[in-house]
C-alpha cells in the first residue's frame, strides 16, 4: 500500500522508520518531511496545513492511507476533508480534535465527565478574568483557549505575573485568536507523564508509557519547549496508575465523546500530573507525543499498519500491542537559543559516524538538505534515540551517538533519563 504521513518533524521521522518496517508497505510519501526522511520516503513540498494541497496530492497519487502528525492539520478538519473524497485517514474529525483545539471546551468536558483535572475557570471578557485571579492563590496557571504552538500556558508565580499574562493573551493578542478566551486553573503539584492510547472511538488501547523533559536546561531548568528528551517506561506510570487514568480518564473520555455525537478516532494523549498515586489531566493532545513517539516507536514490535486501520475500522479490541521489553531514551539535539530565535543553515557533522543500528536511531526534525549537506531547519534539530537492556544503557547508547554529532551552537540536556534512573 501507498502511505502518506503528514508532517516533519523527529515524530514523523519515527511514524516513517516504522511503517517502513511493515510488509505492507510499498512507498511512503511525506509533507514536507526532512533530510532524514528523504532516506526513508518521497518527500513532497507541501505544508502541513496546506489542507487542499495534500488533499490534492493524495487524490491524484492514489494513497491508500494517510498519517497525521502534527495537532493543526488535525483541527483545521483534515480528517473530514479527506473523508469527504473517500480517502482512509488516521485521526480526529476536527469537532474531536477540539480536546486539543480548545482548552475551555477540555475544561468544560472534563466538568461533565468527571475526569480528574485542576479546577479553573473559563473567561471570555478581561475585566471578569482579571477580578477573578487578583483573588486567586499564586502560583495558579492561565492558559489561552486554541493552538498557540505549545507557548500559550503561562505559570503565574505572582498577581502582577497574572494580570500581565492576561494582557498579553487577552489585549495584546500575543497569541492571536487563540487568546480570545482563557481558563485560568490551580496550579497542580507532581511529576508529569505522558499516557498516550488509539482509540477507534469506542475502544481505546494505550501505548506503553512514557516521559517527556520540557525544560530547556537540566535539572528542568530554563524555559518550556516542545520536549528535550524523552524516556520509555515511565517509572511514575505503575500498573495501578495505567488502571487509574484508563478507568478515571481515558475511558471516560472515550465515552464522553460518544455521547456528544463526536467519536474519537486517533490518537488521544493524556499529559499527566500525578502526585501521590493520583493521575490528573494537564491536558489532551489529539495525536502523538514529540519526542515521546520517538521512544515509543523505537520499541513497538507490532505492524502499526494494524494499529492504524484497527483505529479507522472500529476495531482495535482485536490489536494487540507487542513492546520490546528494552527501555528506550531519545536525547533532543537542538539549535542554540531554541524555544527563543534561532539560527538556520548550520552544517551537521558526525552525522556518518552516527550510523542507525538495531539498538540506536538518530531521528530528524528540523534539518533539509543544502548542497549535498544536511542543515539545521528548526529549533529542535535531532533526536537520538536508544534501547538499552536498563534505561542507563539505554542513555549511555544515545549519548554516546550524541557526542559524534556536532554543529555551530548545538545544545543539549545531559541529564535525559536521570530522574527515572534515579
Ligand atoms: P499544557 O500545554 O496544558 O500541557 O501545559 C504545558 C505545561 O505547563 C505542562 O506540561 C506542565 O508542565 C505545565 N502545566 C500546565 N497546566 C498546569 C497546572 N495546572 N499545574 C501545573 N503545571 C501545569
Ligand atoms: N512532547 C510534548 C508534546 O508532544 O506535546
Amino acid at each position: 500500500m501507498k502511505v502518506f504521513v503528514i508532517g516533519g518533524g523527529g515524530r514523523e521521522h519515527a511514524i516513517v522508520w516504522s511503517l517502513k518496517k511493515s510488509d505492507r508497505v510499498k512507498e511512503i510519501y511525506c509533507a514536507p518531511g526532512n533530510a532524514g526522511i528523504a532516506r526513508l520516503a518521497k518527500c513532497v513540498p507541501i505544508d502541513a496545513v496546506d489542507l487542499s494541497g495534500l488533499l490534492n496530492f493524495a487524490k491524484s497519487n492514489h494513497i491508500d492511507l494517510t498519517v497525521v502528525g502534527p495537532e493543526m492539520p488535525l483541527v483545521a478538519g483534515i480528517v473530514d476533508a479527506f473523508k469527504k473524497h473517500g480517502l482512509k485517514i488516521y485521526g480526529p474529525s476536527r469537532e474531536a480534535a477540539a480536546l486539543e483545539g480548545s482548552k475551555a471546551f477540555t475544561k468544560e468536558f472534563c466538568a461533565e465527565y468527571n475526569i480528574p483535572s485542576a479546577a479553573s475557570q473559563t473567561f471570555s471578557d478581561i475585566e471578569a478574568a482579571k477580578r477573578y485571579v487578583k483573588s486567586h492563590e499564586i502560583p495558579m496557571v492561565i492558559k489561552a483557549d486554541g493552538l498557540a504552538s505549545g507557548k500559550g500556558v503561562i505559570i503565574c508565580n505572582s498577581h502582577e505575573e497574572a494580570l500581565k499574562a492576561l494582557e498579553e493573551i487577552m489585549r495584546d493578542k500575543k497569541f492571536g485568536t487563540a487568546g480570545g478566551v482563557v481558563v485560568v486553573e490551580d496550579f497542580l503539584e507532581g511529576e508529569e507523564a505522558s499516557f498516550i492510547a488509539v482509540c477507534d472511538g469506542n475502544h481505546v488501547l494505550p501505548l506503553a508509557s512514557s516521559q517527556d523533559h520540557k525544560a530547556a536546561f537540566d535539572f528542568d531548568k530554563g524555559p518550556n519547549t516542545g520536549g528535550m528528551g524523552a524516556v520509555s517506561p515511565a517509572g511514575v506510570v505503575t500498573d495501578e496508575i495505567v488502571r487509574k487514568v484508563m478507568e478515571e480518564i481515558m475511558l471516560p473520555a472515550a465515552r464522553g465523546m460518544v455521547t456528544c455525537g463526536m467519536p474519537f478516532v486517533g490518537t488521544l494523549y493524556a499529559g499527566l500530573m500525578i502526585k501521590d498515586g493520583a493521575p490528573k489531566l494537564l491536558e489532551f493532545n489529539v495525536r502523538f507525543g514529540d519526542p515521546e513517539t520517538q521512544v515509543l516507536l523505537m520499541r513497538l514490535r507490532s505492524d502499526i499498519v494494524d494499529v492504524f486501520e484497527g483505529a479507522i475500522s472500529g476495531n482495535l479490541d482485536k490489536v494487540h500491542m507487542v513492546w520490546d521489553k528494552r527501555p528506550a531514551g531519545c536525547v533532543v539535539m537542538a539549535s542554540g537559543g531554541y524555544p527563543s530565535s534561532y539560527e538556520k543553515g548550520k552544517v551537521i557533522s558526525g552525522l556518518d559516524d552516527a550510523i542507525d543500528s538495531d539498538e540506536t536511531v538518530v531521528f530528524h526534525a528540523g534539518t533539509k538538505l543544502l548542497d549535498g549537506k544536511t542543515v539545521t531547519d528548526g529549533g529542535r534539530v535531532l533526536g537520538v534515540t536508544a534501547l538499552g537492556d536498563d534505561l542507563s544503557l539505554a542513555m549511555k547508547n544515545a549519548y554516546a551517538v550524541v557526542e559524534k554529532i556536532n554543529w555551530d551552537g548545538v545544545y543539549y540536556r545531559k541529564d535525559i533519563g536521570r530522574k527515572a534512573v534515579g
